[in-house]
């Protein structure tokens, strides 16, 4: 019994030994003779072939190096809405075989040949954050070089999750991840390397992104930590891919006719009050900004509330606002030229102080600018012609000193002017938040 174990077991240790010696003398090596002549002879391949289920290794307990590299060709879809990036890259898998090893010298210095995948073990290497499973194509061939190395590459169709926040829209950016790791082997069994520096890959990625889409390739950045799960630890490599949205389009479509509007808005406080077209004019330019809004919905992103949503809705705001400030200027005059109430006493010391010549009142310096465009030529149902301002302040100051009622063509005067100020004064306030509008969406994109 016992000489029994033992002599099996040293046959065992016997037939280890000369297989490890094998390796070692590399018997592995391929008889190549006559590849150049009469083809590959798939016979020399047929102990790699055999070997095709299980890991490369000649010592099971040395992990096999996988270098990983790939080009990003494309970043196709970023769908906020589900959080996933589509994107297409090319994947390199470099490892070693050492059961394929050949001399090139004695075959007509062939340094490498094409092997269809079917007949080598391959890597599962897979990226963590892909939502869906891989559409490699069958029938891919890798290349295989005379000292074994094995480089097999791949187009693959990446959708995978990524945080993505379109606040920033247009002008946004994203930090998306790549993991790659093994699915099955831990760190005893496979590691993973790089093959290429990460400033090649990018170099090589950038040119391929921005003529492909309408992104632009920023950068990106490694990590290399372990993954623990339970007690297996697998290694895996983390690439941090910034990319950013090329806005010029949105600039363009979005951005300019939008401005041009709000331009047009705010120079159509220049139209006299009493003209008849102003109001209408700013409903046409209300409907225009509507449709504007309509027909470049489709460009906005599907979901969220990116800013410069909110700066549409501000702008469309600032119009109703504008409309609004209009038919009361247009009531004001209304109510001055047909029936003019009293005037309370404060709002008229008011108007003395602000149209004032020494008193730096803005409405009034202002006044003094444009006079001529606010100053009305033809008021309806005004029939007396009217004087400058400043002479008819004068007896009207007086009539209002002396306690005595001022004549209805007076107070009309009054009622005139204060709506000229009050429309002066309410274009500035509009101005003003025109400006904070623009400065703060300005501020926070560039931030
Ligand atoms: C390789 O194969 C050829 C025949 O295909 C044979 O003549 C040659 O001896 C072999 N060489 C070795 C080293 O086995
Ligand atoms: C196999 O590899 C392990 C780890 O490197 C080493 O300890 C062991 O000695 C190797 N086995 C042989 C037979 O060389
Ligand atoms: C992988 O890369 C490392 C260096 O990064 C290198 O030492 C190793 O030989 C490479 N392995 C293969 C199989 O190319
Ligand atoms: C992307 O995010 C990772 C952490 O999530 C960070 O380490 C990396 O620096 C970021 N990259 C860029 C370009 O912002």
């Amino acid at each position: 019994m016992e000489g029994g174990w033992s002599g099996s077991g040293g046959l065992l240790l016997c037939l280890t030994a000369s297989l490890l010696l094998q390796g070692r003398t590399n018997t592995f090596t391929i008889n190549c003779s006559g590849f150049d002549r009469h083809g590959v002879d798939p016979l020399a391949f047929r102990t790699a072939f055999k070997q095709k289920n299980f890991r490369p290794v000649i010592n099971y307990s040395i992990p096999t190096q996988v270098n990983i590299s790939f080009t990003l060709s494309a970043i196709l879809e970023v769908d906020a809405q589900l959080q996933l990036l589509t994107s297409f890259m090319w994947l390199d898998l470099i490892w070693n075989n050492p059961f394929i090893s050949w001399d090139p010298g004695e075959c007509g210095h062939i340094n490498k040949l094409t092997v269809t995948t079917e007949n080598l073990w391959l890597p599962d290497i897979f990226i963590v954050e892909s939502m869906d499973v891989d559409h490699t194509m069958e029938g891919l061939s890798a290349y295989v070089t005379s000292d074994g190395h094995i480089v097999y590459s791949k187009p693959m169709r990446v959708t995978s999750i990524c945080r993505l926040d379109i606040f920033y829209f247009p002008f946004d950016q994203q930090n998306c991840t790549f993991t790659f790791s093994s699915f099955l082997y831990t760190v005893e069994n496979v590691l993973l390397g790089m093959e290429k520096e990460v400033w090649e890959i990018v170099d090589t990625s950038r040119d391929f992104v921005s003529t492909h889409g309408q992104w632009e390739l920023l950068g990106i950045d490694k990590a290399n930590p372990k993954l623990s799960m339970g007690s297996n630890i697998y290694d895996q490599i983390m690439f941090y891919v910034a990319i950013r949205r090329k806005s010029r389009r949105y600039v363009i479509n979005l951005l300019m006719p939008s401005s041009f509007l709000m331009v047009i808005d705010a120079f159509s406080f220049f139209l006299p009050a009493e003209s008849e077209s102003r109001a209408p004019f700013k409903i046409t330019l209300l409907l225009g900004y509507n449709v504007f809004l309509l027909m470049m919905n489709k460009l906005l992103p599907p979901s969220g509330t990116p800013l410069i949503s909110i700066y549409f809705a501000l702008c469309l705001s600032l119009m109703v606002v504008s409309l609004l400030e209009t038919i009361f200027i247009t009531y004001l005059l209304h109510l001055a030229t047909t029936q003019p109430p009293p005037m309370p006493r404060w709002l008229h010391s008011l108007l003395l102080y602000c149209t004032g010549p020494k008193i730096l009142c803005p409405a009034a310096l202002w006044k003094e600018n444009v006079g001529p465009v606010l100053t009305p030529t033809h008021l309806p149902g005004l029939t007396e012609p009217r004087g400058l301002v400043g002479e008819n302040l004068e007896p009207r100051e007086e009539d209002l000193n002396g306690g005595s009622g001022m004549t209805k063509t007076q107070l009309t005067d009054l009622w005139v002017q204060f709506s000229h100020m009050m429309d002066t004064f309410l274009f500035r306030l509009y101005l003003l938040l025109l400006a904070s509008t623009i400065i703060t969406v300005i501020v926070l994109w560039s931030s």
